[in-house]
């Protein structure tokens, strides 16, 4: 069971907070704040509480951690956001710990929040190091975790210091974990499972484990061309990952012994390069000449999956059908998402490009739940345990 903040006592304590706040940064300008927005929920109720106060802890990309401060890691413009999100004041301090920190933390009063520098500065986070989790302990009181996104990593501040302190979930860790966990165990059916993206190799883990809830597969995107060649086709230039076509083999027969449909793409938007001005033309399945590349699904295709996905009573969407960010290549990604859309039942979409899509789309506020982990929600759907959740479950 996950032990959520709604069981804590907060009253009157410092909470120690981790939150994801890994969001894209250009010209020091914050352009996707969902996850900044997303951990509100759990920010404004622990501030609600009587006398509490909170010290906030996140990253920001992959700094070195040698100790050099390179400052487009610095997670200064996100206090600041932050604070113009909550309407108050947000502490922002250049450190991660030691003593000025912990003095700063200590002196906070209630309703105060103190907000920490990017915690990779330091090389002990990553390492998950018990003397470095154990100086992050000393800034709070309490422990909470809403970091989702980074829920699959175990660092100092995602799962060390959770052994440290009394410790829960934030609201959006169980929020994801509701969506996400009945994908792997008792999904309402019929239950669609998308699947796109370039490679096979980084999405067979989430098609086996799916193998188990799913009564449908749709493979869309450049790994749909090395399961088109398992079955026999010719794909030209398309995408092609040699080393698994035997793997694409076994999954589709496995796929049938267990009753499982798949459904591949049977026509395709095909280029000559691999250019946002390539010349396109619409090309069957077994058809694809040697000369051009896959770059999208074509129209029987789309209708072919949006009739499988509207139906269905739940949906889970991980990969685009073709190159979206050209838009000439972009049609069967927003067609399968105005699909996932228009289904009735709950749908799910999880991953850094599949979100990107949606958003691009303007469709995120007609699906049930858009995951703010990328790689984590990945993990999740592959069956494994996520050890920054793993660490606040009795
Ligand atoms: C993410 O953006 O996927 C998370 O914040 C994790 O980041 P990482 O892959 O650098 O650990």
């Amino acid at each position: 069971m996950l032990r959520t903040v709604r069981d804590m006592d907060l009253d009157n304590k410092r909470v120690l907070l981790r939150v994801d706040f890994n969001v894209p940064i250009k010209d020091g300008v914050i352009t996707d704040e969902t996850r900044i927005v997303e951990a509100l929920p759990t920010i404004e109720y622990i501030l609600a509480k009587p006398g509490t106060s909170l010290v906030v802890m996140c990253h920001l990309g992959r700094p070195a951690g040698d100790g050099t401060r390179e400052p487009q890691f610095s997670v200064k413009p996100i206090a600041k956001r932050l604070s113009e999100k909550l309407g108050r004041p947000v502490q922002y301090i250049d450190d991660v710990v030691g003593d000025k920190v912990e003095a700063a933390a200590k002196a906070l009063k209630p309703g105060e929040i103190l907000f920490l520098e990017n915690v990779r500065y330091y090389k002990a986070e990553k390492k998950n190091d018990p003397e470095f989790a154990k100086k992050l302990a000393a800034l709070g009181e309490v422990y909470v975790n809403d970091a989702f996104g980074t829920a699959h990593r175990a660092e100092a501040s995602t799962e060390g210091v959770a052994h440290l302190l009394p410790s829960a979930a934030g609201f959006l860790i169980e929020k994801e974990v509701k969506f996400f966990a009945p994908l792997l165990t008792n999904p309402e059916k019929p239950f669609v499972a998308i699947v796109g993206g370039a490679k096979v190799s980084s999405k067979i883990g989430v098609l086996e484990s799916l193998l188990k809830t799913a009564d449908t597969f749709i493979i869309g995107g450049g790994m749909a061309y090395t399961f088109l060649k398992a079955q026999g086709f010719e794909v030209g230039k398309s995408l092609l990952e040699n080393d698994f076509i035997d793997t694409a083999k076994n999954f589709l027969a496995a796929a049938e012994k267990a009753g499982v449909k798949v459904l591949l793409p049977v026509d395709n938007v095909v280029a000559s390069e691999f250019s946002e001005n390539a010349d396109a033309e619409t090309i069957d399945s077994d058809n694809i000449p040697a000369d051009k590349m896959g770059m999208d699904i074509g129209p029987k295709t789309i209708r072919l999956f949006s009739e499988a996905i509207i139906p269905a009573k739940t949906v889970v969407w991980n990969g685009p059908m073709g190159v979206f960010e050209f838009d000439k290549f972009a049609e069967g990604t927003k067609e399968v998402a105005m699909a996932v859309a228009e289904c009735k039942g709950t749908t799910v979409v999880g991953g850094g490009d599949s979100v990107a899509a949606a958003n691009k789309f303007g469709l995120t506020k007609k699906l049930s739940h858009v995951s703010t982990g990328g790689g984590a929600s990945l993990e999740f759907l592959e069956g494994k345990k996520l050890p920054g959740i793993v660490a606040l479950e009795d």
